[in-house]
């Protein structure tokens, strides 16, 4: 595991965006693994400041969605992989997938994912962020380590922390379509992003701490190609 400790979320950004860049360049990055949340926010800004069409041939596979919200909901993955990555990055809207949180098509939804990540040929560069719970993607404390695409719960604290973008508590979905641990560790090269003091413990849980179900982002010290990019708050408990 490679550790880069930046001054800011800003630096972080464009660290993690010159590394996406120097692999788009050399025409390794075929398949761009992305996440939401407010972690990849400064790497998506920094890309779409520098990327000038060096990412128009890029296929981008999300991470999560959450269930039974309405893909053009703002606050879907849908929604915010568009606004935030597609958009902003000129990715082809075509070549841009989440996974299905439709109630109606739940039981076949992790394995059609899964499906669909081997016909692109896999992720190449997967951007990850962490939350408070230790989670990514969508992947909360006891998540298996060897997990495939599928229906999670989420807990309370990770929706109480995601109600922001949401008009009230309880119009935060309850489940979600998550790429598993497994799915994630399949990625030739992991880039886990973190910032802020509320991160600091979890970033010392996965990086320093056990590896352990407990804190599902410590999988990645067993990834041969992981590099974590995190500003000098989120380093403080290193
Ligand atoms: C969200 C997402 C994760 C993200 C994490 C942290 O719920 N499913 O992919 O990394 O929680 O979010 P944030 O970056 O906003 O703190």
């Amino acid at each position: 595991m490679q550790i880069i400790i930046v001054p800011t979320p800003e630096a972080l950004g464009d660290a993690a965006a010159d590394l996406i860049l120097r692999r788009a360049d050399a025409g390794e990055l075929r398949v761009l693994g992305v996440a939401t949340g407010s972690s990849p926010v400064p790497v998506y800004r920094s890309l779409a400041e520098r990327a000038a069409g060096r990412l128009s041939g890029v296929t981008a596979i999300a991470l999560d969605e959450y269930v039974g919200i309405d893909p053009d909901h703002p606050e879907s993955y849908h929604s915010v992989i568009d606004r935030e990555v597609t958009v902003p990055l000129g990715l082809d809207p075509s070549a841009v997938h989440v996974p299905d949180g439709d109630v109606g098509g739940l039981p076949t939804a992790g394995e059609r994912y899964e499906g669909l990540i081997r016909a692109c040929g896999g992720v190449d560069v997967q951007i990850l962020g962490i939350g408070a719970t230790g989670h990514i993607g969508f992947n909360e404390p006891g998540s298996s380590l060897a997990s495939r695409t599928r229906v999670k719960t989420l807990t309370p604290q990770t929706r109480s922390d995601n109600a922001r973008f949401f008009a009230e508590q309880k119009d935060v979905p309850v489940h979600c379509v998550t790429q598993g641990l497994g799915t994630i560790m399949d990625a030739r090269e992991v880039l886990l992003v973190a910032w802020g003091d509320a991160k600091s413990e979890a970033v010392a849980a996965a990086v320093e701490g056990p590896v352990t179900s407990m804190c599902p982002g410590s999988v990645l010290q067993m990834h041969p190609n992981a590099t974590v990019i995190v500003d000098e708050a989120a380093a403080a408990r290193l």
